[in-house]
């Protein structure tokens, strides 16, 4: 099929964790439009062109087999496709700047600058550009901008158009989202180039879950959701300190004041902190455009979130620690779970990162563990000199250890012979449940000492 008989042309500049499923999703569901994803990255634009995708999410690789060659097309042709799109998704990285002013919190935007650069020096015909990374308010009138300097008679609208799913759910999250957030100019060019995405999410998204705003409220909602969530998960982690040292159940608790529905249920599970590439990252942002517009008392509250945050990871070492009788030294600690998550192989910002350098520093073995993060903890780990050991197998990983430290809930690590993995381990055994993922009292009987987050703990000693 020529690119002729298509409706339109979508391009996605950045084939990453975003750019790729959601791209996957379009051409799914819109097989009369042609969607080309580009990166400047050949490895990763070659691994999403072979069978071993770049990344690990469930329902993805079926979705891109399906429309891979035919409406779907992975390329690092950047230039030539900027040229032949009609509509251009920006979906780039958006780290946390690391130096000069606001480093440490405000969002490094080089690599949306230079996307916009080369969408201006690539186009010949009028083009809708979507924000779909997390961008600061007021980022599209920067884009808008650089985009219409010079002597160029193109006209671009910009729309934005945030992801709001998570990794791991994220195709179904896609396909049945909760909403879908369009900000555009009111004016009759911005109004117009919002109903031609409109009619994108049409083709599978019910109306009433479409949303529309002004740019600078769905520029600043995106950051907002973040905060949110990762304003929940500090909240009942710092409810956990306190039930550990009360012999409260933050369990209990959580249920008790779930079922609130002003409250709600969801996001109220105590652990060793949240991890993944935005939360820090978009909380740390928000800060930054608070302490810019002066709004410092507004700023501590959200800075708040991430030092609990990293108090979490830190207490959960501790704790460790204290149980296995101040020392690690020479311990064999295995390791369940790198990724920040289940059902993703994505380590960034993951706490298993944090929380395996501490337990390193302690002079700890470690024997790391996990279903499809191991590529990535490796790279994570790599000044590691030496204490650490990755295994793919969970048997494997137990065989003469100390203590177990899970900390990522894969469903598989619920399934386990915890007797035969007790009868691998040295004595006494302990687990350190970060997840109270596990069937505590279970593994109490079958002798383990256990320490799960936010009650007490289970202990023979
Ligand atoms: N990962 C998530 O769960 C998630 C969810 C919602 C929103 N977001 C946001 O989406 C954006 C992308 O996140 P991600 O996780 O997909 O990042 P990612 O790092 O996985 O992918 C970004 C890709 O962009 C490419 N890239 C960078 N500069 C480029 C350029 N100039 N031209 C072409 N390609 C370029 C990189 O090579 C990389 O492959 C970020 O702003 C992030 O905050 C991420």
């Amino acid at each position: 099929m020529t690119s002729k008989t298509f409706k339109k042309n979508i391009l996605c500049i950045g084939a990453g964790y975003v750019g790729g499923p959601t791209m996957t999703v379009i051409a799914n569901k819109c097989p009369n439009y042609k969607v080309t994803v580009v990166d400047i990255s050949q490895e990763r634009i070659d691994a999403w062109n072979s069978d071993r995708l770049p990344i690990f999410e469930p329902g993805l690789k079926e979705r891109v087999l399906s429309a891979r060659g035919k409406n779907l097309f992975f390329s690092t042709e950047i230039d030539r496709c900027i040229d032949e799109a009609d509509i251009i998704f920006v979906s780039v990285n958006t780290p946390t700047k690391m130096f000069g002013e606001g480093a440490g919190k405000a969002v490094d935007l080089q690599f949306i600058e230079q996307t916009a650069r080369r969408i201006k020096e690539n186009s010949k015909s009028n083009k809708i550009v979507v924000e779909k990374s997390t961008l600061p308010v007021r980022a599209a009138e920067a884009l808008a901008t650089i985009l219409h300097s010079g002597n160029n008679s193109v006209k671009f609208e910009i729309l934005s158009n945030p992801e709001f799913m998570a990794e791991g759910t994220g195709i179904r999250d896609m396909e049945s989202p909760d909403r879908i957030l369009i900000g555009s100019k009111d004016t009759p060019s911005g109004v117009a180039a919002r109903d031609v995405l409109l009619d994108i999410y049409l083709h599978w998204v019910p109306k009433d879950r479409l949303i529309t705003t002004n740019l600078w409220s769905s520029e600043l909602s995106k950051l907002v959701a973040n905060a949110f969530l990762a304003q929940r998960i500090s909240s009942i982690n710092t409810i956990a300190s306190l039930c550990e040292v009360t012999e409260a159940d933050v369990t209990e608790v959580s249920r008790a004041i779930g079922m609130d529905s002003r409250i709600g249920s969801k996001f109220l599970n105590a652990g060793p902190g949240f991890g993944g590439s935005c939360f820090r990252k978009d909380i740390l942002n928000l800060v930054y455009l608070c302490e810019y517009y002066q709004l410092n008392d507004v700023a501590a509250f959200w800075e708040q979130v991430v030092s609990v945050n990293d108090n979490q990871m830190e207490r959960y070492v501790r704790r460790i620690l204290q149980a296995m009788f101040n020392t690690l030294v020479g311990k064999k600690l295995a390791v369940f779970g790198f990724a920040f998550k289940p059902d993703t192989g994505d380590t960034r910002d993951a706490p298993a990162i944090y929380i395996c350098k501490r337990l390193l520093e302690e002079k700890a073995d470690l024997k790391i563990t996990d279903p499809y993060a191991l590529d990535n903890a490796r790279k994570d780990l790599h000044d590691a000199e030496e204490g650490v050991e990755f295994i793919e197998d969970p048997y494997q990983a137990v065989e003469g250890a100390h203590g177990i430290a899970l900390i990522t809930e894969w469903s598989l690590y619920k399934d386990l012979d915890y007797q035969k993995i007790f009868d691998k381990m040295e004595k006494p055994a302990f687990i350190f449940d970060g997840r109270n993922h596990l069937d505590h009292q279970a593994l109490y009987e079958i002798g383990f000492n256990v320490y799960p987050v936010g009650k007490p703990a289970l202990s023979h000693l």
